[in-house]
């Protein structure tokens, strides 16, 4: 059964036993809440949202350790390419195809963290289950049109205010989306972004068909 485990942050996994390990935004070793260290980290995929420094982290770490393939926006790619790691560039509204699946890059408004590039989200198809992590970003109405174009079991949502989407914009996310279930992320790693996620649960549960299931630092929701 293909578990989604939390880490802290943005910092997520996809795995199953014997199967790919993706990692998504993979801070670790500056990041309070991380519940390893980064010699534990193993990824065959690294997926980067955008490379401000809380979510490119330990990237390039677990990359040349375990020869893992970061899958980005274009610009973040080619930097990874020429830095000498393994990597996939694709850009927005773009779907690439893997072992484990499917990789979609989906709008998201925030800032690269790299000269000329993007920031952007994912809907992951790993083996027939589909997971949208919105990266850092604001609410848009065209997250509406993510949930038209796909059966969401797991949407993965910013909701710490301050660089992204607060409680309030991210459960009218959760309305857009439709998704099985929803997961908050990106609240509590520093003072800035101190948010209550049981608030998030109880309006989204109150306002839309989806459940929340909220993820402590090292535990893990099996899909
Ligand atoms: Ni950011
Ligand atoms: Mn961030």
């Amino acid at each position: 059964m293909p578990e989604i485990s939390f880490w802290g942050h943005a910092c997520f996994l996809i795995s199953e036993e014997g199967k790919e390990t993706l990692i998504f935004d993979p801070f670790i070793s500056d990041n309070p809440l991380a519940p390893v260290k980064v010699g534990e980290a193993y990824a065959d995929y690294i997926l980067l949202s955008h490379a401000h420094w809380d979510h490119l982290g330990d990237a390039y770490e677990i990359a040349k350790q375990h020869g893992a393939t970061i899958i980005s926006t274009s610009e973040i790619a080619k930097k990874a390419a020429s830095d000498g790691l393994n990597a996939h560039a694709q850009h927005l509204g773009g779907r690439s195809y893997h072992p484990f699946g499917s990789v979609k890059l989906t709008l998201a408004f925030h800032g690269a963290g790299i000269e000329g590039g993007h920031a952007c989200g994912f809907i992951v198809d790993y083996y027939g289950n589909k997971i949208y992590f919105a990266g850092d970003t604001g609410l848009f109405s065209d997250m509406k049109l993510i949930g038209e174009l796909d059966s969401l079991d797991v949407a993965l949502l910013p909701i710490g205010d301050n660089f992204t989407m607060g409680v309030d914009d991210a459960v009218i996310a959760a309305s857009f989306l439709q998704a099985k279930v929803v997961i908050p992320y990106h609240y509590n790693t520093w003072p800035l972004i101190e948010t209550d996620p049981e608030l998030f649960k109880q309006k989204v549960e109150a306002k839309t068909d989806s459940r929340c299931v909220i993820l402590p630092p090292g535990s893990g929701y099996n899909l």
